[in-house]
């Protein structure tokens, strides 16, 4: 079986700066993998390309046996391939729900409204006691789980998720964490990016680290030790 999301050479520019260098990698179906990287590495970069936010000025994207390079975001998302964005992004004058509705628009999504609706509210929830309350007066962690239910409303086979931890206490990402295991078991496919070493390997099952824009090591997390990590990490 070819794999689910496939990231053949990537090369991506900001003007004449290269941010993201020939990176590939892979992610089976049903899979956690971690892109590591510390702050530039590229991490965003690449997400942004295979979220249709960004175009790559060489390599390919595949998703589901398509060749989805170039598309836009919300062919994208139709496609079942979703992202939570870097920073909990949330609309913030509308109110919880109407931001995770935001996330049912494909046709894709739009059937199955009601249920996912249901299903983010059970996975949080605390966003169904908050559901009228403007989304801007949440938490940080609050926002993250908002972002998260947004993009499963759009009913997705995988989802990137960006640095959901960054800033935000560890009890809180403790339990983020659990929720994206259980999204897993429950078939979700998952790249995480993520700066935190530790806590990637401990939750994917294959990790690819970046560098200065280029994937520098990969493999399989249970024979990747923190400390060869560490060093590719930081490029030592
Ligand atoms: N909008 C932008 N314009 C110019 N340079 C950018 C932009 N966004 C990111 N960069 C640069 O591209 C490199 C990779 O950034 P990014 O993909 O955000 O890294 P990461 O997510 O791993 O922290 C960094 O050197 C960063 O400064
Ligand atoms: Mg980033």
């Amino acid at each position: 079986m070819s794999a689910l999301l496939k990231v053949e050479n990537i090369d991506a520019f900001y003007g004449d700066f290269q941010a993201v260098q020939q990176a590939s990698f892979e992610v089976d179906e049903k899979k956690i993998v971690s892109v590591i990287g510390t702050n530039g590495a590229g991490k965003t970069t690449l997400m942004k390309v295979i979220g249709g936010t960004l175009a790559a000025r060489g390599g390919k994207v595949w998703f589901a046996d398509r060749d989805i390079t170039g598309w836009p975001t919300y062919k994208i998302v139709e496609l079942g391939l979703s992202q939570v964005p870097e920073g909990g992004k949330v609309f913030a004058r509308m109110s919880v729900m109407e931001n995770l509705i935001m996330g049912s628009y494909t046709p894709r999504a739009r059937s199955g409204a009601k249920a996912s609706l249901e299903r983010v509210y059970e996975l949080f929830p605390m966003l169904k006691e908050k559901a009228g309350q403007a989304a801007g007066s949440l938490s940080g962690g609050q926002r993250q789980m908002v972002a998260i239910g947004r993009a499963l409303m759009s009913n997705p086979r995988l989802i990137c998720f960006d640095e959901i931890s960054l800033g935000l206490a560890p009890t809180v990402i403790k339990d983020i964490y659990a929720r994206i295991r259980q999204l897993n078991a429950e078939g979700i496919t998952i790249v995480l990016v993520e700066q935190d070493v530790k806590r990637s390997l401990k939750t994917c099952e294959t990790a690819y680290i970046m560098l200065k824009g280029k994937v520098v090591l990969s493999g399989k997390s249970k024979d990747l030790t923190e400390d060869t990590v560490s060093k590719a990490y930081f490029g030592m």
